[in-house]
């Protein structure tokens, strides 16, 4: 039987996952490919170090280039993460004429563009499954099952961190700063989570899902990005209280000639599906104009997850070897904008003496804000007393406008929390 080697640039946690199910689903494998997947060579920074698999000890190699010029080498996987040199790597792979699978979206939402043409120029494919959602299989859905559909709506809850520190806040009444700590215990946040809760990961992995979604290259630095820091256990009660539940939201629509991308915080009522994905689990929900609404669920993060979806990858490329894949990216196709023409949730901590809500409401009604309703639960005590507006629809210039003026008012503390309310 025919083998197909493997080069895998890194040794992490993915990594063991995908020679795991190489290992144990090899049978399966083997008779959906007819090919035999031989892990030939393995870069790690140490030799001596103990590995929980189990392949013989000269795979193991500490040079990039033993693997990247390898000439039995069919397809190199990277799994370093990171700009560099995951980047110089990459290129010079396909430079080599290696098909590459990598799990990289800082790498992808980056440079995608000119990798995906360089691979394009040498005949071979890049595949990336692995770098949006774990185990989920949304690129593929995207680009091969929905491939006739025009897309106009992603919503995603594409970060597991995130998405458990709010549940946790959610169904457990933890304040941010201890639900961060227990995501820290479990292994699902880093030591420095800021990536994931200033909202970066979820940036990157939401420009690779636009670009493929709208065939448009989407930089990063095209997201206005919005993390879950500033969220605290009072938005969640209010939020609980009006229907929702706040989730970090990464989102994409197209509409005519326009697309509008963002990261942030939502509002997003109990009874849609995405408000029931809880804990570390992801969720992509889209809207194409045939489909109609379809959401996948599963697991965004892990060993044997995201190692499924790199070895989805390389049996396509084995299935495939001798399909062509022309990626036409237009980089101009869409004018990419920032309205933020939404409902929002804005809650203030005000003195409590009479006309204070007067006064307010009539700052939002010069700047044109319609207001959909107004909530006052309880007294702080210290006479200050807590003001909740949810606005209807309007841009976000308007909502920032109006705070400006009313943040000078003697009887306005703090404005707390400005999250949008999604109603899909
Ligand atoms: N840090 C990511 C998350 C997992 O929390 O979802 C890797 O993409």
């Amino acid at each position: 039987m025919k083998s197909i080697n493997l080069g895998i640039l890194g040794m992490g946690t993915v990594a063991s996952g995908l020679i795991s199910i190489i290992e144990f689903n090899n049978t399966k494998i083997v008779g959906n490919i007819d090919k035999q997947l031989v892990i030939s060579k393995v870069l790690v920074k140490d030799i001596s170090k103990k590995r929980s698999v189990n392949l013989p000890a000269d795979t193991y190699t500490t040079d990039a280039y033993e693997i990247i010029n390898n000439k039995d080498i069919q397809i190199i996987v990277e799994l370093i993460g990171g700009i560099n040199p995951a980047y110089e790597y990459i290129r010079n792979a396909l430079n080599n004429k290696k098909h590459v699978v990598t799990a990289n979206k800082a790498l992808l939402a980056t440079h995608g563009e000119e990798l995906e043409q360089l691979a394009h120029i040498n005949g071979v494919r890049l595949m990336y499954e692995a770098s949006v959602g774990g185990g989920i299989p949304i690129i593929n859905t995207i680009t091969e099952n929905l491939s006739a559909n025009e897309f106009e709506h992603i919503a995603g809850i594409i970060n597991g961190t995130t998405n458990y520190i709010l549940t946790q806040m959610t169904e457990n009444g933890l304040e941010y700063e201890q639900a961060v700590k227990e995501a820290q215990r479990l292994g699902f946040a880093e030591a420095d989570p800021s990536s994931d809760v200033d909202g970066d990961d979820a940036a990157y992995k939401i420009a690779i899902l636009s670009s493929i979604a709208f065939d448009q290259r989407i930089s990063v630095s095209d997201i206005p990005k919005e993390g879950i820091t500033k969220i605290s256990k009072e938005d969640i009660i209010y939020a609980k209280e009006l229907g929702y539940n706040i989730k970090l939201l990464a989102s994409a629509s197209k509409s005519n000639n326009e697309i509008e991308l963002r990261v942030h915080p939502a509002f997003v009522p109990s009874d849609h599906p995405l408000s029931t994905v809880k804990n570390e689990f992801n969720a992509v929900f889209l809207k194409g104009n045939a489909v109609g609404e379809i959401m996948l669920y599963g697991k965004g993060a892990g060993s044997l997850p995201t190692g499924s979806a790199v070895l989805n990858d390389i049996v396509s490329i084995v299935k495939n070897e001798s399909r062509k894949y022309a990626e036409s990216i237009n980089a101009d196709k869409y004018k990419i904008v920032n309205r933020a023409y939404k409902k929002y949730y804005i809650r203030f901590e005000v003195i409590d003496k009479p006309g204070v809500l007067a006064r307010i409401a009539s700052v939002f009604g010069k700047n044109n804000i319609s207001l959909d309703s107004v909530v006052q639960r309880q007294k702080n005590g210290n006479n200050t007393a807590p003001l909740v507006f949810i606005t209807h629809d309007i841009e976000r210039k308007n909502i920032d406008n109006a705070l400006k003026e009313i943040s000078n008012f003697d009887c306005v503390i703090q404005i707390a929390s400005i999250i949008v309310v999604e109603d899909f």
